[in-house]
């Protein structure tokens, strides 16, 4: 291990530097508002932060920096180290790039499932990738990969929820807020997200909780998932199958899920997922990966119960990233069918619910 350095002018200062010269060369990400006549008649605004235009294309560039920024500052991480992460992709794409950034070797450790476009992108920022065959071996080959190699684990599952500033520094909610503020519901009734460290979800919970905002957060769980029953029961030990929704719902309870920041669970068919996630291509003339559609399934049911109660107010949540990666799974109607089956009752349901 090497010998701590003050970081004034040596590799530290660097690195740190290039990282927060990175982030003033980056722009904030937009908040679009969706379309929806029906709910804008009775009060109801919904809109969707669009993380798909971080230079990485996904929420996971915020995680990506926090992680680096955390791990250098702990002095984890030092000039040559190679950086291991388990990731199903998202993460290990923004973690390549400041990887890149600092001149470090980055392995992501994921499963074989892993779609093709995001192991290219890994590839495309200087990254390479370590297959295993089922999800819940990530966490032990990342770990000893690491070891081999006497790198450093970066480990998004235990310090997400850590290494991510929950009040303010721009993170996420914090964005959210400043962007609302001239909308006729400046303060949003509900925020919705998915979960897969949980990371997300917990720097919204604290900030609207350090904030004292009204804002209730809900978090939405695809089938296979741990969370909701984690969520109901509070037994940290369960397990599941595991989601297969890529990026969000997890086999195992994760260190960086915080239930007790969170005010509702709802789970989410995939093949609901799939049928919103098309559907959102007509609301906003463009393809979004999978996980916004769960996102926009729970969203769509708050809106209907906000509405029979003759409740007003906005619902926001992510658009996580874009679809184009995942053209030959989610947005390929045979691997659909084969995945999951037939999405044309779920398509209507969802039509049915726009209106
Ligand atoms: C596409 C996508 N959506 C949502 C999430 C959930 O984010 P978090 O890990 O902060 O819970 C992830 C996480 O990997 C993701 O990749």
């Amino acid at each position: 291990m090497n010998a701590p350095t003050s970081p004034a002018g040596g590799w530290l200062g660097n690195a740190i530097q290039r990282i927060e010269a990175d982030y003033l060369r980056s722009a904030d990400t937009h908040l679009i508002p969706l379309r929806l006549p029906a709910f804008a008649e009775a009060g109801i605004d919904l809109y969707l932060k669009d993380e798909s235009t971080h230079p990485t294309g996904s929420l996971k560039h915020r995680l990506a920096r926090s992680l680096f920024l955390y791990a250098l500052c702990n002095g984890w991480i030092h000039e040559g180290t190679t950086v291991v992460e388990a990731s199903s992709g998202s993460t290990a794409v923004s973690e390549a790039y400041f990887a890149r950034l600092l001149g470090l070797p980055f392995i992501a450790v994921m499963p074989r499932s892993t779609s093709p476009e995001k192991v290219a992108q890994i590839a495309f920022h200087g990254g390479s990738c370590h297959f295993v065959e089922r999800a819940g071996e990530v966490y032990a080959e990342a770990q000893a990969l690491a070891e081999r190699s006497g790198g450093h684990y970066m480990d998004q599952f235990t310090y997400a929820e850590r290494a991510t500033d929950w009040r303010g520094n721009n993170n996420i909610a914090e964005s959210m807020f400043q962007q609302m503020a001239r909308e006729r519901h400046p303060v949003p009734g509900w925020i919705v997200v998915g979960a897969g460290t949980g990371g997300t979800s917990a720097t919204i919970g604290r900030y609207l909780r350090f904030r004292c905002h009204d804002t209730q957060l809900a978090v939405v769980d695809p089938e296979g998932s741990v969370f909701a029953a984690y969520h109901a029961s509070g037994d940290a030990t369960l397990g599941a199958p595991g989601s297969r929704i890529e990026g969000i719902g997890r086999p195992r309870v994760e260190p960086s899920f915080v239930r007790t920041l969170v005010e509702r669970m709802i789970e989410v068919p995939n093949v609901d997922s799939v049928a919103a996630m098309r559907a959102l291509l007509g609301l906003l003339g463009r393809k979004v990966g999978p996980s916004t559609g769960t996102n926009f399934v729970g969203m769509l049911q708050l809106a209907h119960e906000m509405r029979a109660a003759g409740r007003q107010g906005s619902i926001l949540s992510l658009l996580c990233d874009a679809g184009e990666r995942y053209l030959p799974s989610y947005h390929d109607a045979e691997w659909v069918q084969q995945a999951f089956g037939d999405c044309g009752e779920a398509e209507r349901r969802i039509a049915a619910q726009l209106a």
